[in-house]
């Protein structure tokens, strides 16, 4: 069984001592948990892949500091990249640039790039202090899964995992993965989008290619089979939500809106109207949904895509599917 334990100075030692070790730790970030191992020990990034069921070929996030820790294992750092952490790090921002010569291989699963972001949470800056280097960590569930956004959410994902230390940073505050932008390249390119925009990125460094499928066809890391629940689900738009119903045999579970009544078996969970507060919920819903064992999950499409709705939507296509771009 997994351990979980609160983030006292005495755990953040010891969880810094396990990483020492060459062993694994999950910790909170402000985004999703991570699984966390030393970056330059390959045996500990191997048991990170071992776990996870992650395909050899999809790269880490190294976590760091500051921009110090970052300058460690990267080379190109540049302006931009000073000026994107002076206004988005610490935070949900990753950047990825060409590796440093001495990072090993499995940090990066081969690829000449590393991706790095410094978290905006007071555990895992704690846990990188006391660390003293960067810690690779992808979010801490089985491959191809749903990110888990509580402790309870590692724990059951691993719970055959003997004396799996996980520190228990309450429920993350923005509850999708970070935004991944590619400064290795001639034109920087958003690889996922998340809680701060392509937009954004723009105001600091000027020309951005937005998060387009052929632009993420090129980074390793978003499969349609990404993020996705175990039941098939699927997004409705709320006035095709009957139709589609009375076409499913057996209970379905519904992400829906405040104001939507189903007949029938039918479970629903009802989401925020705020795009934060929906962020924040959306993954321990696609969890909850997914315990009910139910024919389907559907979700009900949200208005809008402007701003976080974005990064949301970009993830409910892939919990269903939808997503029309590959990842390896
Ligand atoms: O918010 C987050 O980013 C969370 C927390 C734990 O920090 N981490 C996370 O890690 O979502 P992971 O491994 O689940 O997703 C990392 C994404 C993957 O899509 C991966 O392919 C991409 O970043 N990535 C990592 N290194 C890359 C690289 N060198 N080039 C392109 N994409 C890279
Ligand atoms: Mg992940």
């Amino acid at each position: 069984m997994p351990r979980l334990i609160q983030p006292t100075d005495d755990a953040i030692l010891q969880a810094a001592s396990v990483l020492r070790d060459g062993r694994v730790v999950a910790f909170p970030t402000e985004t999703v948990y991570g699984l966390g191992a030393d970056t330059f020990n390959t045996t500990a990034l191997q048991r990170v892949f071992a776990l996870k069921g992650r395909p050899e070929r999809n790269p880490l996030i190294a976590h760091v500091l500051d921009e110090g820790q970052a300058r460690r294992v990267v080379t190109g750092w540049d302006d931009r990249c000073s000026l994107l952490a002076a206004r988005f790090w610490p935070g949900p921002l990753t950047i990825v640039l060409r590796r440093a010569g001495d990072v090993p291989d499995r940090a990066t699963a081969g690829w000449p790039t590393i991706a790095v972001r410094a978290p905006d949470h007071p555990v895992a800056r704690d846990l990188l202090g006391v660390f003293g280097g960067p810690i690779s960590a992808p979010s801490a569930n089985r491959s191809g899964g749903v990110s888990p956004t509580t402790a309870a959410h590692v724990a059951d994902d691993f719970a055959e995992v003997d004396d799996l230390l996980i520190l228990d940073g309450g429920p993350c505050e923005i509850g999708i993965e970070s935004t991944v932008v590619d400064l290795s390249a001639a034109i920087p390119t958003v690889l996922r989008p998340g809680a701060v925009s392509a937009g954004e990125i723009r105001d600091v460094i000027g020309e951005v290619a937005g998060s387009s499928a052929s632009a993420q066809t090129h980074s390793p890391g978003t499969s349609t089979a990404h993020y996705a629940p175990r039941t098939a689900a699927e997004v409705v738009a709320c006035e095709g939500l009957e139709n589609r119903l009375a076409k499913i045999e057996g209970p379905v579970t519904v992400l829906c809106f405040e104001g939507t009544r189903l007949a029938g078996p039918h479970r629903t969970i009802v989401m925020p109207d705020d795009p934060d507060a929906y962020a924040a919920r959306l993954y321990g819903a696609l969890r909850e949904a997914d315990q009910n064992k139910p024919a389907r999950i559907l979700i009900v499409e949200p208005a809008s895509t402007a701003g976080l709705w974005g990064a949301i939507c970009d993830r409910l296509n892939r919990a269903t599917g939808a997503y029309s771009g590959t990842y390896s």
